[in-house]
């Protein structure tokens, strides 16, 4: 009595033919078309989804779409404006010197744009409804007055957030020339 006599067990010598001529499902067959099932569940469920974020119409986001569509085609046709403001001060703060008085009130206004003066007081110093007017400060401080100030915020620039500044009196001699200039 040896096991060699014993037939074999059901399905485990004829298994080779079985995947090359699949009669019956074997359950390597049966896995394979589960995959195929779910990778196929998984393609069809992207391009439904592909599909409907075309045909997905909320008219808010359509309207924000279409509103930035005429924004930037509008900028597109509007002819080309230089900012000259901008133009002027890298013009000067490359060429170094800051001896005219064009390049010092370039040099304030590098200094006001750099520290995000405008963020609070406005562009230009125009003056915001949480800081006031910077424009012609020189006819309200001497450049003393002014450095003091920066070394020492009154209360209320310290409670409306205005950080501290560490000017020299070159920088503020700059800003005022500036902000004289922006009347
Ligand atoms: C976070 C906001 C903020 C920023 C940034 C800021 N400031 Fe101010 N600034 C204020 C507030 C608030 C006051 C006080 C307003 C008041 O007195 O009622 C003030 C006051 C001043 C004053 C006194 C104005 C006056 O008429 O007495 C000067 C000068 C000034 N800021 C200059 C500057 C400069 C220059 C910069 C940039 C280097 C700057 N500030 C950046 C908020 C700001």
């Amino acid at each position: 009595m040896t096991k060699a006599k014993s037939p074999p067990p059901e399905g485990s010598s004829p298994q080779k033919r079985e995947l090359l001529f699949p009669g019956r499902p074997s359950f390597l067959t049966t896995l394979v078309g589960i995959g195929r099932a779910c990778v196929g569940l998984f393609m069809g469920g992207l391009i439904v989804l592909g599909a409907m974020s075309y045909y997905d119409h909320n008219p808010l986001v359509a309207r924000q779409l279409a509103f930035q569509g005429k924004q930037v085609h509008d900028f597109m046709r509007a002819p080309f404006k230089p900012e000259s403001r901008g133009v002027a001060a890298v013009g000067t703060a490359t060429s170094g010197a800051a001896s005219a008085d064009g390049s010092i009130s370039a040099q304030g206004q590098k200094i006001f744009q750099s520290h995000s003066c405008y963020a609070c007081h406005g562009r230009n110093g125009a003056g915001t409804p949480m800081a006031p007017r910077l424009a012609g400060i020189g006819s309200k401080y001497t450049p003393e007055q002014l450095l003091n100030l920066f070394n020492h915020p009154s209360p209320a620039m310290d409670s409306g957030g205005m950080p501290h500044f560490q000017f020299h009196a070159d920088d503020v001699n700059a800003l005022i020339a500036y902000l004289d200039s922006q009347h």
